[in-house]
């Protein structure tokens, strides 16, 4: 089984700024190393569906600058179809700015640019693709409105929704819930949305409540080194992560969500399998720097899974 995975979101040049702490207030600090490269948080998930054995599609949008050619050819490179990805003049392609702390532990700034102009528009000339997919995900790095028309395409179609609302937002998606089969928050982002802090297993419990009272099937709370949540129809399950040393989390939860649907059911059915093969991904994925650099295949996943240990 190949799934077909349809992927909406953004894509970024990783600019990797190695520090010792981030600086204080009116502090003057300097970075040890200074690395690039390719990431954005819907392309990180194609990526690992892609080197997972998915047949991936990915709509976005870069600019006609040297840095958007550089990530079409990263994303063809790894195999993903890149039909529905628009090159818009005068626009600079996505950066992050990743400050990466001792221990692994990142803090990053965005600048959307051309990220910001993907829109329903965009989505209506894609429509084809979901004709063919399995699933289709999305996350917030691009506008909510395009989400919303692809949810709505993919619901035409029978195509299972996937929804990793990060970065984190406040903002009500009451809309995009109800058009929602699966959704993958970390604890932060989870807690931004539905206004409960995850402290213990009340709090998960509370917080799966909040979304499926919303329309979401299936809830799934990363939980950083803790493993993961799920809660599934009527049942409530936990998936440990495996002991590693981190060098750069950063990609981890794309990891995560990208490798997880590559092996997932469109009816849900295999659930805490394909949460367990992504706990595995992205173990691996926090050993190595960078975003595209650092994920995994199908086969490096596989044979760590033989020598792997659960927490
Ligand atoms: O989730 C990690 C990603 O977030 C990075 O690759 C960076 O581009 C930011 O978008
Ligand atoms: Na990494």
């Amino acid at each position: 089984m190949t799934n077909n995975i349809v992927i909406l979101g953004s894509i970024n040049v990783d600019r990797i700024l190695h520090i010792a702490q981030l600086p204080q207030p009116g502090e003057t600090i300097k970075m040890t190393q200074l690395d690039l490269a390719a990431g954005g948080k819907g392309a990180n998930q194609a990526v690992a569906a892609a080197r997972s054995g998915a047949a991936t599609t990915f709509i976005g949008a870069v600019g006609t600058d040297a840095e958007g050619r550089m990530m079409h050819e990263q994303l063809v490179a790894n195999g993903i179809n890149v039909d529905h990805v628009a090159q818009v003049a005068d626009m600079v392609t996505g950066q992050a700015y990743i400050l990466l702390q001792a221990g692994g532990q990142n803090s990053i700034i965005i600048n959307a640019g051309a990220n910001a102009l993907v829109s329903p528009a965009l989505v209506a000339q894609s429509e084809a693709v979901f004709e063919q997919a399995d699933f289709v995900i999305t996350q917030f790095e691009t506008p909510v409105a395009a989400a919303l028309a692809a949810f709505d395409s993919a619901r035409d179609h029978g195509v299972t929704t996937i929804l990793n609302p990060a970065p984190a937002s406040d903002q009500p998606q009451d809309d995009l819930l109800r058009l929602t089969d699966v959704i993958a928050p970390n604890e932060t982002e989870s807690a931004r949305l539905t206004g409960i802090k995850i402290t213990d297993a009340a709090s998960l419990t509370a917080s799966a409540a909040y979304f499926h009272q919303r329309g979401v099937k299936a809830v799934i709370i990363t939980l950083g080194e803790q493993g993961s949540f799920l809660s599934y129809a009527g049942q409530e399950q936990r998936v440990p992560a495996f002991r590693v040393d981190a060098v750069d989390t950063t990609a981890a939860g794309d990891t995560f969500i990208g490798a997880m649907v590559s092996q997932l059911r469109p009816d849900l059915s295999n659930l805490v399998a394909a949460m367990t093969y992504a706990s595995k991904a992205s173990a691996l994925t926090v050993q190595k720097l960078g975003a595209f650099p650092s994920i995994p295949t199908e086969k490096a996943i596989q044979s760590f899974g033989q020598s792997a240990q659960q927490r």
